[in-house]
């Protein structure tokens, strides 16, 4: 199958903070952010691999940064790298400063999709190429992060996490 480039899957939205998506502190629902994330990541899988695509695990959130009501959050996600059928797919949120127009990065955070056929079987996605610096770096530390998933939804023994062996024995 071919391989594709990030770029191929990149999925930007951008969207307002509206009053009724926030905290009584007047920011974003942590819950509201995990949807719009979802929604665009959902989209990246689905651009790589051209299949069904279902959440499988969400690997990594980082609520950084406090998003007030009226901002304009963009939330770009895309595949970071492609394995058998699943997918790692990396998503940046920015917020725009309302005065300046400068965009700043509020959060991020790392999901894992599986293509899947019209009866849920998963099914293989093509693989990725990374082009830019930032592109080959998490592409590199991906396999390690999907083994640390697989091993906390007890889908992996730890001694079979050979990434993770060498991330802290130094093996
Ligand atoms: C995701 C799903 C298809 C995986 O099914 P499964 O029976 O575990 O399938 P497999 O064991 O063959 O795993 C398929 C791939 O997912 C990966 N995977 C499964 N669970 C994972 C996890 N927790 N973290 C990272 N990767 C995971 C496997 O490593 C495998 O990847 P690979 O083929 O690229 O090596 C299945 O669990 C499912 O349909 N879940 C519901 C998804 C859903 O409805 N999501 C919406 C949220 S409600």
């Amino acid at each position: 199958m071919e391989s594709k480039s990030p770029s191929a899957s990149r999925t930007t939205m951008t969207d307002m903070v509206l009053p009724s998506e926030t905290n009584p502190l007047n920011n974003l629902f942590g819950g509201e952010l995990l949807a719009r994330m979802d929604r665009a990541a959902s989209i990246a899988a689905r651009r790589h691999s051209r299949r069904i695509t279902v959440t499988a695990s969400v690997n990594h959130v980082a609520f950084n940064r406090a998003v007030p009501v009226g901002s304009v959050v963009t939330v770009e996600a895309a595949v970071s790298r492609a394995f058998k059928t699943s997918m790692e797919v990396y998503i940046d949120v920015w917020m725009e400063d309302r005065f300046s127009g400068e965009r700043t990065k509020a959060n991020e955070a790392i999901y894992t999709f599986v293509a899947v056929d019209d009866t849920g079987k998963p099914t293989e996605v093509p693989r990725l190429a990374p082009e830019t610096d930032l592109e080959k770096e998490r592409f590199a530390g991906a396999l390690r992060r999907k083994q640390l998933s697989l091993v906390l939804a007890g889908k992996m023994k730890p001694d079979e996490a050979t990434e993770l062996k060498a991330l802290f024995m130094g093996a």
